[in-house]
């Protein structure tokens, strides 16, 4: 079990580039089972839910090689259908798996997904979804089985929300039916685009993503292409928060400025000098943060939820009171009973969390229990005096690739901690 151990208090100042988006390459890496041939895919950031998809691709009978940051996938001789349940409860992503397995075998049977533990995920929209492409469903315990009489036929689909998963498992589908799907209400979030671009690559004929209607012509098939992932908009976000809170200075490289927009009003109000020049964004914090109004998160374009928890972190330093309104899921506030073992004030009221900002955290003893509440507990541990020892880090690195290298390379004090806690040698005490 392995522990970020921070000695907190150091200003984080310097350059950082950014890894490919988790968001984009677990839907892309699904894409490429409806590829008959080898395709490349680069800018793979190397976190455990790349090492879970590609588990499950081997086991659909792709053949996958890794380099580096380069996946490669042969889908040519891929003939299993079904996800095993152990490889489903890795990642609740895997459900994005549905719809390339449908188009490409015209049948599927999965479990129900796992994931992060952010409250109930349920996958009805997915499943009514797909029932419109004429998809038999069958649903006995936990397991699900999805099966055609007849070639899969485009639809028209009006999501009741914009799931970023439906949308995404609804254009994997329709491009390999028989003609025109339309999906109204699609979900707009940046990763569906790169998706849709990958496949757009291969052959297929996606339009609209980004603008809430899509449209897909089915195709007969697809060729193997190449395609380069995008920068990861949230980890991005996560070490301007981090370089915020000490109040440091960081440049970030190679970032797709629009796509951050979102949460750059938020460091604006908080007192930060953003400045943007091509795709490289510089934040330079202020000696004392000031407080944000009101942070509702939304579907893209408004504040992504993925950011809560790292703003939250981030407005337990600030000076006076913050709001922040979790309007995606309902039960994503498990970092607030960890943050308040540095000290934070935080009190929640359902969907509501508000903050008063206090001149200095504590270092602390915390557990993460999910991925992006991990990120924000080593965001309060860089901010506050003394040592803070981060439990649960597996969750940390479904999604941030070598976080403990970044954040030393600005000058955090953070390092992993492998000891062994059967040997008693385990409990870092602070
Ligand atoms: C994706 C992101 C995740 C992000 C989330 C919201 C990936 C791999 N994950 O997750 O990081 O936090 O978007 O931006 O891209 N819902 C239903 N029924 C459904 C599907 C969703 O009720 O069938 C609800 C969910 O419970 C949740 C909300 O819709 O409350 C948003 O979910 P969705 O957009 O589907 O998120 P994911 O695709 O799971």
């Amino acid at each position: 079990m392995s522990k970020l151990i921070i000695n907190g208090g150091n200003r984080l100042i310097g350059e950082a580039g950014i890894q490919g988006s988790k968001n984009s390459v677990l839907p892309i890496l699904a894409a490429t089972v409806l590829v008959k041939g080898e395709s490349v895919i680069e800018n793979c950031p190397l976190i455990t839910d790349v090492e879970a998809t590609v588990k499950i691709l081997r086991y659909l009978g792709c053949k996958v090689k890794r380099e580096g940051h380069t996946v490669t996938v042969d889908s040519t001789d891929a003939d299993k259908y079904d996800i095993p349940d152990d490889l489903m409860r890795e990642m609740r992503s895997s459900v994005v798996f549905l719809g390339a397995i449908i188009g490409r075998m015209g049948k599927a049977s999965l479990s129900t997904p796992g994931g992060c533990e952010i409250g109930l995920r349920p996958i009805d929209l997915h499943l009514d979804s797909i029932q419109r492409f004429g998809v038999n469903i069958k649903e006995e315990y936990a397991k699900i089985e999805f099966e055609t009489v007849k070639p899969l036929e485009g639809t028209n689909i009006t999501l009741s929300f914009p799931s970023v998963g439906a949308t995404e498992n609804i254009i994997l589908t329709a491009c390999m039916a028989k003609g025109t799907t339309v999906i109204r209400n699609a979900a707009r979030e940046p990763e569906i685009s790169d998706l849709a671009d990958f496949l757009n690559r291969c052959g297929a004929k996606i339009s609209g993503t980004g603008e809430g209607t899509v449209v897909i012509e089915g195709v007969e098939r697809l060729y193997p292409s190449k395609h380069r992932v995008i920068p990861d908009r949230i980890v991005a976000g996560t070490y301007m928060a981090a370089a915020a809170m000490t109040h440091g200075k960081i440049h970030i490289s190679s970032v797709i400025p629009a796509h951050i927009a979102p949460v750059i009003p938020v460091f604006e109000e908080a007192g930060c000098d953003i400045s943007i020049r091509g795709n490289d964004i510089t934040l330079t914090a202020p000696p004392r943060l000031k407080s944000i109004k009101t942070v509702r998160t939304m579907p893209y374009p408004g504040f992504p939820t993925d950011m809560q928890a790292q703003i939250m972190a981030m407005t337990t330093v600030c000076h006076g009171t913050s709001v922040i309104i979790e309007t995606i899921f309902e039960s994503r506030y498990k970092h607030v009973s960890e943050l308040l073992r540095f000290g934070a004030k935080i009190r929640v009221d359902g969907r509501m969390a508000v903050t008063e900002g206090i001149d200095k955290l504590t270092g602390a003893s915390v557990i993460s229990s999910d991925l992006r509440g991990g990120a924000s507990l080593v965001l309060a541990g860089l901010a506050a005096q003394g040592k803070t020892a981060v439990d649960g880090v597996k969750f940390i690195d479904r999604g941030y690739e070598n976080i403990e290298g970044v954040l030393a390379s600005l000058g955090g004090s953070v390092t992993r901690s492998e000891r062994n806690e059967a040997d008693g040698a385990g409990e870092e005490q602070v």
